[in-house]
């Protein structure tokens, strides 16, 4: 796989130096240079949290064929507990055979719930052996239906929610009423299964494009309990939230949401009706209260459809080989997505939640994520690709108290690409051979997403 030059790279000696051009761009970085505070222990629903870094949830694409964890997955599992993180949020994990966005993407079932189970063990053994039996992470994972990005589902199965001239090339199926109505016991079974196997909280996903958000923007779906109003495109997430709090008490209820989507309204979630992609948050601030008030004991937010608006998401310096370089300097993104989470915190006070976005900012996250906590804007520091390439960064923190700036992610997307090229995921420049072996042999998709 070839790559592009890096669009921007990352020239920051000093986190003073990235303060200025943060300045220089007009936005508003918080920086704290005493990060004690991410080491505090965290209360989440009323369970202790051993400090405040998490471990974002990252498809390690590497699922036996039905579903189950493979060979790589506890490996991935096992590092980010022994790395320190204490909050570790599992990948996007499907609630039914034809929903997975990618043949190995994890399912949880009645087939693969033991294999599940020893995930959860393995993963807090690790915790347990590195740290002590008083650091026991909280173990969330995130539960999914790929809706329009199915790609597991029969011929002719793939439905979306509505047409969306942004994200098809030719209108795709559509869902009936009947057939959401259905899908919430999927996300309850699953639950199920997930207090079982020991987690301690399940994600409803609802981002990135995927069923459950997918029906959040869907303006256009009229006629339909599912669409139109705020109100009925809030339904489905807001009845399985209710429905797992209701008939799967052992387990709490969180959310990953995306606050904004970058598709022009009326095809977006957290978009301006005064039209184009202009953030709104009116109506995410107003979703954020009704998950509290539901009993959401956490969110996480996030923004963008990864192959419409990459940038979004996960700011980058270099692209995905044979695809745009970023419009705009990725520190506007990381700010963005800082923004997004702190407009939602200080909506909801007393649920935490999870920043995303930090990765871009290499040795110099920890200060930002200090900041970010200690002024309420925050309730953890999430890394996504951060975590993939610098698992142990939690723990450089408590023992040395900075990171090491040769284990940090350089955001050059090529975790994705082995993503789209439908290899195993992990990163390829920190965590090599193993996955520098799999970037080399990985082909680019034929007539790869945007
Ligand atoms: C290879 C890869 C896999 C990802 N898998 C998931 C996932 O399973 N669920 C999810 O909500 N986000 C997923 N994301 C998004 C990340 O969780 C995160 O939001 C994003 O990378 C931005 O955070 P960062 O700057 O810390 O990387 C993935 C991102 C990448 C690059």
């Amino acid at each position: 796989m070839t790559g592009q030059p890096l669009s921007d790279r990352f020239q920051y000696k000093t986190a003073d130096a990235l303060r200025r051009k943060a300045e220089a761009l007009c936005v508003d970085l918080p920086f704290d240079s005493d990060i004690r505070i991410l080491l505090e222990p965290a209360d989440v629903g009323g369970r202790r949290v051993p400090n405040r870094l998490a471990a974002q949830p990252m498809e390690g694409c590497d699922a036996t064929p039905d579903g189950a964890p493979g060979e790589l997955t506890p490996r991935r599992y096992e590092r980010f507990a022994s790395g320190g993180s204490g909050l570790i949020w599992f990948e996007a994990t499907s609630v039914a055979a034809g929903a997975r966005a990618n043949p190995r993407q994890l399912f949880l079932s009645a087939d693969t719930a033991p294999a599940f189970r020893r995930l959860v063990d393995l993963t807090r053994a690790a915790a347990r052996r590195q740290f002590g039996d008083r650091h026991d992470p909280y173990l969330v994972v995130q539960l999914t239906h790929s809706g329009r990005f199915s790609r597991t589902a029969e011929d002719g199965g793939r439905k979306a929610a509505c047409f969306n001239p942004h994200l098809d090339r030719e209108p795709l199926p559509e869902w009936a009423d009947e057939d959401l109505d259905g899908v919430r016991e999927t996300f309850v079974r699953a639950a199920r299964l997930a207090a079982d196997a020991g987690f301690a909280a399940v994600d409803i996903k609802a981002c990135h494009g995927y069923l459950v958000h997918e029906l959040l923007g869907a303006h256009t779906r009229l006629n339909s309990r599912y669409g139109g109003s705020f109100e009925h495109r809030v339904r489905l997430l807001m009845d399985i939230v209710s429905a797992v709090r209701a008939q799967v008490p052992a387990i709490a209820v969180a959310v990953r949401l995306n606050a904004t989507d970058g598709v022009p309204y009326p095809y977006g979630f957290g978009v301006s009706p005064e039209g184009g992609t202009a953030v709104d948050l009116a109506e995410p601030r107003r979703l954020a209260r009704m998950l509290a008030d539901a009993g959401c004991v956490l969110l996480n937010i996030s923004a963008g459809i990864p192959n419409f608006v990459p940038h979004l998401g996960r700011p980058f310096d270099r692209p995905v080989a044979g695809t745009a370089p970023p419009p705009e300097h990725p520190l506007l993104g990381v700010a963005r997505l800082i923004g997004l989470g702190a407009a939602i915190q200080s909506e909801v006070p007393a649920v935490p939640v999870v920043a995303t976005g930090l990765s871009w900012l290499r040795q110099f996250w920890p200060p930002v994520a200090a900041g970010l906590l200690t002024r309420g804007m925050a309730g953890f520091a999430g890394l996504g690709r951060g975590v993939f390439a610098y698992p142990d960064a939690a723990a450089d923190l408590m023992t040395r108290g900075v990171l090491d700036q040769t284990k940090c992610c350089i955001a050059c997307s090529r975790c994705t690409e082995l993503m789209r090229a439908g290899s195993s995921a992990g990163c390829a420049v920190r965590d090599h051979p193993l996955y520098a072996s799999l970037h080399r042999a990985a082909k680019p998709p034929a007539g790869s997403a945007p």
